[in-house]
C-alpha cells in the first residue's frame, strides 16, 4: 500500500453536510459519471452517519471512501469518539487528520494530529493531513516557517515507509470557505517547499510519489491552473463537492491539467 501522484487525487471534504438520504443522492449522482474518471482518484468524505450508506452505494466503482477525523484508542470509554478499525470496518479507506476546523473549534493539535496519524497506519488507513498557515502569519510573512513546523511536529517519529503511506493537504485557512483562492504560484510556493522538505527529511524516491493536495475554495474554474502547477497533486474540496456537478467539472479539470504536465 503506497501512495502515487500518477494521477490527479481528488477528494471532497463534506463537513458537517448531507443527512444519509442527501448523502447517498450526492454520491449515486457521482457513481453514474465515474466511468469518467478512470484517470483520477476521486474520494468522498462525508461524515460518520453516512459513511455505510454511501460505501454500499459506491460498491463496483472506482470511488474510494474517506472518513472526517479519528480517535487514536482503538476501543474503550471515549464518549463521541470513532476509531480507526471502526472506520476500516465502515469501508474507509482514507482520513482526513488535522483539519484547520478541527485545530481551530476542537483543540486539535500537532502532537495530537500525529498520534492520529499513527493509528490511521496501524489500520492501513491512509492519513490525509491538513496544515496551512492564517491569515495574519501569510502577513507576516511566517507562511513557511508554520508549515515547516507542523511537518516536523505532525510526521514527528515516522519513517519514509510510513510517510509513503500520508497525504498532505496544503489548506491556506485563509482560503477555506471564503472564497479567496491562493493563486496557482502562491499555491506552488507552499507545495514545492514541502516536496523539499520531504526529501531532505525522507529522500528523493519518497518525496517524488508523494501526493500534496491543494485545499481552500478549491473550484472548477481554478482546478486547471492549480493542478498545472509541478507540485500540485489534487484538490481537497470542500463547499464545491456538495454538488455532484461541480466536483465533476473540478475532476475533469484536474485531468486536464494533469495530461498536459506529464
Ligand atoms: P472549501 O473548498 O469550502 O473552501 O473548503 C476547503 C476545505 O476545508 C477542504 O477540506
Amino acid at each position: 500500500m503506497i501512495a502515487n501522484n500518477q494521477n490527479p487525487f481528488i477528494a471532497g471534504n463534506w463537513k458537517m453536510f448531507k443527512t444519509i438520504p442527501e448523502a447517498v443522492e450526492l454520491v449515486k449522482a457521482l457513481k453514474e459519471k465515474s466511468p469518467e474518471f478512470n484517470d483520477a482518484e476521486l474520494v468522498v468524505i462525508p461524515p460518520f452517519t453516512a459513511l455505510s450508506e454511501v460505501k454500499k452505494v459506491i460498491e463496483g466503482s472506482t470511488i474510494k471512501l474517506g472518513a472526517q477525523n479519528l480517535f487514536w484508542e482503538e476501543q474503550g470509554a471515549f464518549t463521541g469518539e470513532v476509531s480507526a478499525p471502526m472506520l476500516k470496518d465502515a469501508g474507509c479507506q482514507y482520513v482526513t487528520i488535522g483539519h484547520s476546523e478541527r485545530r481551530q473549534y476542537f483543540d486539535e493539535t500537532d502532537e495530537t494530529v500525529n498520534k492520529k496519524i499513527r493509528a490511521a497506519l496501524a489500520y492501513e488507513l491512509y492519513p490525509i493531513m491538513c496544515l496551512g498557515e492564517s491569515l495574519e502569519e501569510r502577513e507576516k510573512g511566517k507562511t513557511i516557517d508554520k508549515v515547516e513546523s507542523q511537518i516536523n511536529s505532525g510526521l514527528e517519529g515516522l519513517g519514509s515507509e510510513e510517510i509513503s503511506k500520508i497525504i498532505i493537504a496544503y489548506e491556506p485557512i485563509w482560503a477555506i470557505g471564503t472564497g479567496l483562492t491562493a493563486t496557482p504560484a502562491q499555491a506552488e510556493e507552499v507545495h514545492s517547499f514541502i516536496r523539499e522538505k520531504l526529501v531532505e527529511k525522507y529522500g528523493k524516491k519518497t518525496a517524488s510519489c508523494a501526493i500534496i493536495l491543494y485545499g481552500g475554495s478549491a473550484k472548477p474554474d481554478n482546478t486547471y491552473s492549480l493542478l498545472k502547477e509541478n507540485n500540485i497533486n489534487g484538490a481537497l474540496v470542500g463547499g464545491a463537492s456538495l454538488k455532484a456537478d461541480s466536483f465533476v467539472q473540478i475532476a475533469k479539470e484536474a485531468i486536464k491539467a494533469y495530461k498536459e504536465k506529464k
